[in-house]
C-alpha cells in the first residue's frame, strides 16, 4: 500500500509498505531532507531504504518485550511490525507518522496527543483478555520501545506511561521512584516516576515528557549522523555528533547521568535510554532529554545475598564497569553530597508495602545505596572536583 512518511504536517518521502511483512518495499523522491528522522542516510533525493527500514521496524514493539508472543496471538497479528500501520505509525515520543496515499488525513485528525486511543492493545500487552472480539488496534502502544510490559494511559487528562517490573523482585518501578528522588534532590533534569500497585503488582507511572511541538531522538540515532573515527571513543563520538547537530548542554547532562547511574548501579543505560529533545517543527534542538528509564538498577535481578555495592558493577553505554565510566565525568562542581543525606531512608519509605521486596532485601538495598553514595564521594574527593574527563575531550 502507498503511504507518505510525514513529520507532523510535512510530507517527507512517499513509500510503499508491504502489508504482509510491514516492510518498506519502495521509496519515492525525498521531499524534505531536513525532516527525515535523525541519522537516516540519503543521497540527493534518494533515501537509503535499508536505513529507513531499520528505523521503521525499530519503531515497533521489540521482539524481546515481555509477554509479546501471547499478546500477538490474542490480537491475531503475526509480527509487531504489522501493528505499525494500524496506528499510522504514530507515537507519543515523536511526531512521525505514515499517511495513506489520497486519504486526505491530517496530523490534526489522528495524533495521539490530542485524540483518545484504544486501551485494547495496552490491556492485552498487560496480559488481560480483550473486552470483546472487536479489538481496536489504534494505540500508541504499537510504537512503544523497551523490554518491560508497558502501556500508555490517559490519567486525569494526561498521557502517562505505566511500566511493570520483572521477576523475582518486581523492583524496577521502585528503582524508578528512588532515581527520581535522587535527581530531585540533586537538581538534575529528570522525569518524575511514582509507583502504583495494581492487583498487588507494582507499576511505575510517569507523564509523557513530549508535547505536540517536541520529540525525543535517541543517542543511537544521534550517533548515526556521522561516521565514528577509529581513534574516537563512543563517548567522544556522541559528544562530537551532538556538537555538529548543535545540541546544547550535552556534556553537563552526561556528567549528571553517569553520576546517577553510578549511584544506583544502572546496568542498562543503552543508547536508546537517553538522547536529546528537539522542536519537531522548527527542528531547533532544546537539549539533552531529561533522564528517564532508570529501573534496571539496584541489583534488581540479584538474590538478596548477591547485593554487593563494592567491586565490579556492570555499566553502559561508554564503559563496562561503573568505576571506569565515572572517570568520564568532566566536572563535579554541581554535586552537593549533603543533598543525599537520608536517601536510604527515603528509599525505605518508597519500597515500604511492596508485595515482592521483603525486609532483608530492603535492608540490603538501603545499605547498598548509602554505600554507593559514600563511594561516589570518595571518588570525587580523590580525583578532585574538577573531574578527570579532560583527556577524553
Ligand atoms: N515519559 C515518557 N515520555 C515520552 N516517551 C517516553 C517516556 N518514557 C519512555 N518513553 C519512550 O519509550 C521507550 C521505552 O520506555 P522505557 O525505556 O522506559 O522502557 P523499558 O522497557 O524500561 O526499556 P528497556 O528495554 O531499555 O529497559 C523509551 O526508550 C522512550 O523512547
Ligand atoms: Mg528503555
Amino acid at each position: 500500500m502507498q503511504y507518505l512518511l510525514m513529520h507532523k504536517r510535512i510530507p517527507v518521502v512517499p513509500m510503499e509498505i508491504d502489508e504482509s511483512t510491514g516492510a518498506i518495499t519502495f521509496l519515492g523522491a525525498l521531499a524534505a531532507p531536513q525532516h527525515l528522522p535523525i541519522g537516516i542516510a540519503y543521497s540527493g533525493a534518494e533515501v537509503d531504504r535499508k536505513s529507513l527500514n531499520d528505523w521503521w521496524s525499530g519503531r515497533s514493539i521489540p521482539a524481546s518485550r515481555s509477554g509479546l508472543r501471547e499478546a500477538l496471538e490474542t490480537m491475531g497479528v503475526s509480527s509487531p511490525q504489522l501493528l505499525l500501520t494500524k496506528c499510522f505509525g504514530l507515537s507519543l515520543s515523536d511526531q512521525y507518522w505514515v499517511c495513506p496515499e489520497n486519504s486526505g488525513l491530517k496530523w490534526e485528525d489522528v495524533n495521539f496527543f490530542d485524540h483518545p486511543f484504544s486501551d485494547d492493545v495496552g490491556n492485552i500487552l498487560f496480559g488481560d483478555a480483550p473486552a470483546n472480539d472487536d479489538i481496536d488496534l489504534t494505540s500508541p502502544d504499537n510504537t512503544s520501545d523497551g523490554q518491560l510490559r508497558k502501556k500508555w494511559k490517559v490519567i486525569d487528562g494526561k498521557r502517562c506511561l505505566l511500566k511493570g517490573g520483572s521477576n523475582p523482585a518486581q523492583q524496577e518501578p521502585y528503582n524508578e521512584a528512588i532515581a527520581s528522588a535522587i535527581m530531585r534532590r540533586l537538581g538534575i533534569a529528570h522525569i518524575p516516576y511514582s509507583v502504583e500497585l495494581i492487583d498487588e503488582t507494582p507499576y511505575s507511572v510517569c507523564e509523557d515528557f513530549i508535547t505536540p511541538q517536541t520529540e525525543l531522538v535517541s543517542a543511537w540515532h544521534i550517533m548515526q549522523t556521522s561516521k565514528k573515527l577509529n581513534h574516537m571513543s563512543n563517548y567522544q563520538h556522541y559528544l562530537y555528533c551532538c556538537q555538529m547537530l548543535g545540541i546544547p548542554g550535552v556534556a553537563d547532562a552526561l556528567d549528571r547521568m553517569l553520576a546517577v547511574d553510578f549511584l544506583i548501579v544502572n546496568e542498562d543505560r543503552h543508547l536508546n535510554n537517553f538522547g536529546a529533545v528537539r522542536n519537531a517543527e522548527t527542528l531547533a534542538w532544546i537539549g539533552a532529554a531529561p533522564i528517564f528509564d532508570c529501573g534496571t538498577s539496584m541489583w534488581h535481578d540479584r538474590f538478596t545475598e548477591q547485593i554487593q555495592p563494592l567491586g565490579k558493577q556492570t555499566s553502559k553505554p561508554f564503559r563496562t564497569d561503573h568505576a571506569e565510566q565515572i572517570k568520564l565525568v568532566k566536572s563535579w562542581e554541581w554535586l552537593d553530597f549533603s543533598a543525599l543525606k537520608g536517601i536510604d531512608e527515603e528509599f525505605r519509605e518508597i519500597v515500604k508495602g511492596s508485595p515482592s521486596i521483603d525486609e532483608a532485601r530492603l535492608d540490603a538495598l538501603c545499605y547498598g545505596l548509602k554505600k554507593r553514595a559514600q563511594l561516589l564521594q570518595e571518588n570525587v574527593r580523590t580525583r578532585g572536583r574538577e573531574g578527570t574527563g579532560r583527556d577524553e575531550r
